[in-house]
């Protein structure tokens, strides 16, 4: 689906992703890493909101480049730290982004009221955006990005500063939207895509250490250790090594 081959970000002189490559199927994909490791920088290649120094990405065998809009059409993307409209209802927003997607007035309003059911948000909206938690903000966000039905959903730390209730309600709604699309998470909670990641990325300082499922992460580093790892442990286990 998404192939990533020899990707490299520089900064200036600064490597911000090396040589990463990656191919990414259905399901879900959780980035991990530390503050600075490189994630949000992965995501904004995988999007196309910035300009890679080199390597490709590919979606269905065709770079992302050649492809373009119509690329860009399947993507939902919640970027970090997101400004919102505070005095726009819920409704509002999600109309807005749909006219910024370019999609029938029609039909915003008919998956505005049915993503803001799936988020449990319906009765919220009429409500302004200015009185939402941050757990409410980050469901309105997700809302957002599904409109237009992506075939690549990308969140980059959509958990952030949520509470252990609202973390696990985001969670849930997530791993629902995950069937029949590429869905791309980021998290410093590793407990958060323990249970709904179907691949782990392991991202150090712009470069991947290692990439497989929780489960086949969790057994390598049980055999090493000789104890029962969660994949906190197996986090900070390979976070320590190398560094
Ligand atoms: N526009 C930029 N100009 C210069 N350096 C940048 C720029 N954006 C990111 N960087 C640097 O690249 C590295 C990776 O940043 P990035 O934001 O991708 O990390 P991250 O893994 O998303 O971190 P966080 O967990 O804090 O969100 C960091 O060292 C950062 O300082
Ligand atoms: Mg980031």
């Amino acid at each position: 689906m998404l192939k990533i081959e020899n990707l490299v970000k520089k900064y200036g002189d600064f490597t911000a992703l090396n040589n990463v490559s990656l191919t990414i199927d259905e399901g879900v994909t959780g980035i991990l890493g530390a503050n600075g490791a490189g994630k949000s920088t992965l995501l904004n290649l995988i999007t196309d909101n910035i300009k890679r120094t080199s390597g490709s990405i590919l979606y269905n065998e065709r770079d992302i480049l050649e492809l373009g809009s119509g690329y860009r059409k399947l993507l939902g993307y919640t970027p970090q730290l997101q400004g919102m409209y505070e005095d726009f209802t819920a409704g509002q927003f999600l109309r807005y982004i749909g006219s910024l997607k370019g999609m029938k007035h029609s039909v915003v309003k008919k998956e505005t009221t049915e993503l803001l059911s799936l988020v449990g948000l319906k009765e919220y909206a009429s409500t302004k955006l200015g009185g939402f938690s941050g757990g409410m903000r980050q469901r309105v966000l997700l809302a957002a990005a599904m409109l237009d039905n992506p075939k690549i959903l990308i969140l980059d730390e959509p958990t952030a500063g949520l509470d252990p209730e609202e973390r696990i309600r985001l969670r849930n709604h997530i791993a629902e939207l995950a069937k029949d699309r590429v869905v791309i998470i980021t998290t410093h909670i590793v407990s958060d895509i323990e249970s709904i990641a179907d691949k782990v990325v392991l991202l150090k300082k712009g470069e991947i250490i290692r990439y497989a499922s929780p489960k086949e992460l969790k057994q390598e580093v049980d055999k090493v250790t000789g104890k029962r790892n969660l994949l906190e442990d197996v986090y900070l286990y390979y976070s320590e090594k190398r560094s």
